[in-house]
């Protein structure tokens, strides 16, 4: 994991895209933070309930953020970004294929730059409850629909070429 000297090209880039994979469904997020809680490396990442990303989640208890070059596979973000996996299997209809699991999280999305495997140690709501910032509430939860945040230990981070 080289002390996290691959996290500012992530964060970088992640406004832009990365895909969450889980059981060979990527899903695009824009949103996450990196660092450590109780000791240990973590990613969390913050999922909508009404995504299937949300159900297949349910039932896994690892996730891999797999992270384009940046400025990389527009296409494929905007595809995974707004396509369901519940209608599509998204890497079929994209022609891409997964890149196997080093660390026994979740395979990833082949072609990324880098892929962070994650096992989950923790699941919380983040919804309308404690948000200091009206605005926000207005902006994200008028309709409900509330994340799912979810605390990753990261197992490994790599690169293909690696
Ligand atoms: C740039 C971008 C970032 C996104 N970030 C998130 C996110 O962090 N969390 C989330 O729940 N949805 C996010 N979405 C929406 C999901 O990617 C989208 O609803 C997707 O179709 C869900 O796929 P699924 O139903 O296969 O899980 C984002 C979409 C885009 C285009």
């Amino acid at each position: 994991m080289k002390n996290f000297e691959w996290l500012p090209e992530t964060v970088r880039q992640l406004p832009r895209g990365a895909f969450l994979m889980v059981k060979g469904n990527p899903m695009t997020i824009g949103w996450g933070q990196f660092g450590v809680l109780w000791g240990r490396p973590t990613a969390t990442v913050y999922v909508r309930h009404s995504r299937h990303t949300h159900s297949l989640l349910e039932d896994a208890d690892t996730f891999t953020i797999s992270v384009p070059a940046e400025g990389t596979m527009k296409a494929a973000l905007a595809f995974c970004g707004t396509r369901s996996g519940r209608d599509f299997d998204k890497m079929k209809e994209l022609g891409e294929s997964l890149v196997p699991a080093r660390f026994g999280a979740q395979d990833g999305f082949k072609g990324c730059a880098r892929h962070i495997e994650c096992r989950i140690l923790h699941r919380s709501e983040l919804d309308e409850h404690g948000i200091e910032d009206a605005a926000l509430v207005d902006r994200y939860y008028a309709n409900g629909d509330p994340h799912t945040a979810y605390v990753g230990e990261i197992l490994g981070v790599w690169s293909e070429d690696e």
